[in-house]
């Protein structure tokens, strides 16, 4: 029927349309699909979920694998957790780790003027949000925890086009006994200068590293602008912000978006504090000489080491996240001292922004109240 009207509508000779219009409608179709594969129906779980549940079946994978082996039951957990530890960021300080995800501006993605569209990116974020739970917590995603999104501010600063490659990058802001602050930076290569001096560069270079924000100044936002004011402070902040970002390095990536999120750790329905998780996952504050490895790690990893390995499941380690580690006397807490030093006060000047930025937004909630 619909081959007919297409007919009737061009108003072709029919004996050829009718030879050539099927072959033009399956074309037109699969050329449709074939242009929003992306957004195939649970391809975005498929993205989402599959590297969660990997990890989430690993123990039980490896554990089943030895089956076959009939070594005991014991040596099984052995082997199995020593596999699910080997995927922890040992002995890595929480504030260099970061997350790498690369991708594209597909056109499903993409908004009418040919840009990722502006709400693609929390779409995006999701996929290397959970890049970072298996990268960054993997016994705990093991034990059944999920990262769970609080809030996420976005700053779109560029355009990405349409079929462009972009980079994102996560890495830990602060974090306090709830909750952590992460950031996210969309960043790609700048065309011009990424061609002309990509050569004498062979090393990539990070324009801004959370390890080092002192290098970037950021003005004051409390200073009042006029209303009638042409440039608002908080604009003028902004582009004051990207050209000096700019600025550090003119050959490194442009940075295109920036974002804020607020996560929490959970199993089940019980909140892990972060301090504790990344303690368990092997985070450290860096040695006073050389550096931690999996063969080297920090002297703290001994305790959730022992705790995964003690005999027959990961119940205890799973416990201990979820109820046991209250019970710990406060002189005992091992968790706290390979966070302590120099990580704790990047951690303190960090999360006094961060929080600031939480309670600017929290304030703003009865800005526009019921209609
Ligand atoms: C998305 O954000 C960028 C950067 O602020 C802006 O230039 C663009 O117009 C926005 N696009 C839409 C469709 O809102």
């Amino acid at each position: 029927m619909l081959v007919n009207l297409l007919y009737q509508w061009i108003k072709i000779p029919s004996s050829i349309a009718r030879f050539f219009a099927p072959y033009i409608l399956r074309v037109f179709v699969g050329l449709i699909l074939l242009i929003n594969i992306r957004s195939f129906p649970l391809l975005w779980h498929v993205r989402v979920f599959l590297p969660l549940a990997i990890v989430r079946c690993k123990y039980h994978f490896i554990f089943y694998k030895h089956l076959l082996s009939f070594k005991p039951a014991a040596a099984r957990h052995h082997a199995a957790v020593i596999q699910l530890e080997s995927l922890c960021p040992v002995g890595a300080n929480p504030f260099t780790f970061t997350v790498l995800c690369k991708s594209w501006a597909s056109p499903d993605d993409c908004d009418f003027l040919g840009h990722l569209s502006n709400s693609s990116y929390a779409k995006i974020r999701d996929v290397a949000l959970a890049q970072f739970s298996v990268k960054a917590c993997p016994t705990f995603v093991g034990v059944g925890g999920c990262v769970i999104l609080g809030s996420s501010h976005y700053q779109f600063l560029r355009e990405i086009p349409l079929f462009a490659r972009y980079e994102i990058k996560l890495s830990i802001g602060a974090w306090d006994q709830k909750w952590m602050y992460l950031v996210c930076r969309f960043t790609a290569q700048s065309k011009n200068e990424g061609k002309t001096k990509a050569k004498q560069n062979t090393s990539p270079v990070l324009p801004i590293e959370s390890s080092t924000p002192s290098r970037i100044r950021i003005p004051t936002p409390m200073t009042p602008s006029g209303p009638e004011s042409p440039d608002p402070c908080s604009d003028r902040i902004t582009k004051t912000l990207v050209a000096s970002l700019l600025a550090e390095d003119p050959d490194g990536p442009t940075v295109l978006c920036f974002s804020i999120s607020r996560v929490c750790f959970k199993i089940g329905r019980i909140t892990v504090p972060p301090p504790l998780l990344l303690a368990c996952e092997g985070f450290s504050k860096p040695p006073s000489s050389g550096s931690y490895s999996h063969d080297a790690p920090p002297p703290h990893w001994i305790h959730p080491h022992t705790l995964r390995h003690s005999p027959g499941s990961l119940e205890n380690y799973h416990g201990f996240l979820t109820k046991f580690w209250r019970d710990v006397a406060e002189e005992d807490r091992w968790w706290i001292e390979p966070l302590s030093g120099p990580v704790e006060e990047q951690r303190l000047a960090n999360l006094a922004k961060l929080d600031a930025m939480q309670s600017v937004v929290n304030v703003c909630m009865d800005v526009a109240p019921y209609a």
